[in-house]
């Protein structure tokens, strides 16, 4: 089959691989329809390769179709239209029965201390073949794929996979009260997404900040108050009180991660990991901290007192700093986490019809064959040509 693999730092090639085969009885091969590209593949294409092998097959936000199923799956049949969740959970052990499938028990990555493993990313969670690919072994068949109806678009379904469980565990962690305010940072797909989660749950002011100009237009364009932080820069705090009475949003939400825009020492230190290495660049990564912190510390600024940051945005580094005493002198509360994705489906799915509230149907700014996805990812990363969101059509 054709897959996109990883080589090397801001190297990625669609190659010729072996077909995944049923190795377990509850193992199912999807035929993937659709495959989206994601803010944490960026992540894999520039940081975090200490941890990826030359030829890891990537992707983590598949759907399609059933084309093969192990003797014991019972729950799916060939020729099911299926969406496949990031994580790998098992379904039945204890963390999979608190919702927290991103915990899961069964598929932590004990070697590396490590929560659920993931489809297509690092072997700190576990190095599992992505969905980027014609085919996807899927194990867990019985209760891992969201079986969806055939009908509508993949454009309907497959943001089941992961934009819409992470930025609606983003909004929920947030906790914003009935008619409250939200900061969203970060206007990719997670930060737009949660925005327009949250403007549907009923919050009464969401302001949207991002350094893009179309993805504040597009965000703008579907009620949120757009801050452009190009314009307002270390006072985007300030900007946030401004329109909230002197007191800082209810909640914020990071939606940027560990690349953000506005930290150059941690930018030299993904620099030096980018140059070493591999084991030398992952034993500066596990005793140093090479986030850019600048979002996350935004949040812990423009949130009001005793207000809630729900972290959505990925980071890596162990020893991090934090600004300790103002985020207890301030009576914060922290949530952060991988999306559970499997949890929040049952809410989701209601959403999914006709009138198409969030506005799926028209989320993706592109659709591209699977071929062309090396020039996806750098566009992507460049954020240029309008691209915020791909989906790969194998
Ligand atoms: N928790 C989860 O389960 C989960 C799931 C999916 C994605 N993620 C993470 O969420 C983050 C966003 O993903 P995405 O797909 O939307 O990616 P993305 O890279 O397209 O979005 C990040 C956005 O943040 C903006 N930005 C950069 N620095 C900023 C700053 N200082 N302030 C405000 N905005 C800034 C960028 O311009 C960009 O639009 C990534 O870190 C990704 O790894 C987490
Ligand atoms: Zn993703
Ligand atoms: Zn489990």
């Amino acid at each position: 089959m054709r897959a996109l693999t990883w080589q090397g730092r801001r190297d990625v090639r669609v190659e010729t691989v072996p077909d995944p085969v049923v190795q377990e009885p509850t193992d199912v091969i999807v035929r993937v329809t659709s495959s989206g590209i994601c803010g944490s593949d960026l992540h894999l294409y520039e940081v975090l390769g200490p941890y990826l092998d030359p030829g890891d097959i990537l992707g983590h936000e598949p759907m399609g179709v059933v084309e093969e199923t192990g003797a014991d799956v019972t729950a799916v049949g060939r020729g099911d239209r299926v969406v496949v969740p990031f994580n790998i959970s098992c379904g039945d052990c204890f963390m999979c029965g608190q919702g927290l499938q991103s915990q899961c028990e069964t598929t932590q990555v004990r070697e590396y201390g490590s929560g659920a493993a993931l489809f297509g990313y690092t072997k700190l969670y576990g190095q599992v073949p992505g969905g980027q690919a014609e085919l996807l072994r899927v194990p867990f068949g019985n209760t891992l794929p969201v079986k969806v109806p055939h009908g509508p678009p993949d454009d309907r379904f497959v943001y089941l996979s992961d934009v819409l469980p992470t930025a609606w565990q983003a909004v929920e962690y947030a906790a914003v009260p009935p008619g409250g305010s939200l900061t969203v940072l970060g206007l990719g797909p997670i930060g737009d997404m949660a925005a327009r989660i949250a403007l549907h749950r009923g919050a009464g002011l969401v302001i949207g900040v991002d350094l893009v100009t179309d993805r504040l237009q597009r965000a703008a364009a579907r009620g949120v108050h757009t801050l452009d932080l190009r314009i307002y820069g270390k006072d985007v705090g300030d900007a946030v009180r401004d329109l909230t009475g002197g007191r800082g949003t209810d909640a914020v939400i990071d939606a940027v991660g560990m690349e953000a825009h506005g930290a150059t020492a941690a930018k030299a230190g993904q620099w030096a990991v980018g140059k070493l290495p591999d084991p030398a660049a992952r034993a500066l990564m596990e005793r140093a901290g090479i986030d850019c912190l600048s979002a996350l510390l935004t949040a812990v600024d423009a949130v009001r007192r005793g207000g809630t940051v729900s972290v959505s945005g990925v980071y890596g580094g162990a020893v991090d700093p934090l600004p300790l005493l103002k985020m207890f002198d301030k009576q914060l509360q922290l949530r952060m986490g991988q999306a559970n994705v499997r949890n929040w489906v049952p809410s989701i799915l209601p959403l999914l019809v006709d009138d198409d509230p969030l506005g799926v149907d028209g989320f993706a700014t592109h659709h591209l064959p699977l071929e062309d996805a090396p020039k996806a990812y750098e566009t992507f990363q460049k954020k240029a040509d309008g691209m915020v969101k791909t989906l790969l059509r194998p």
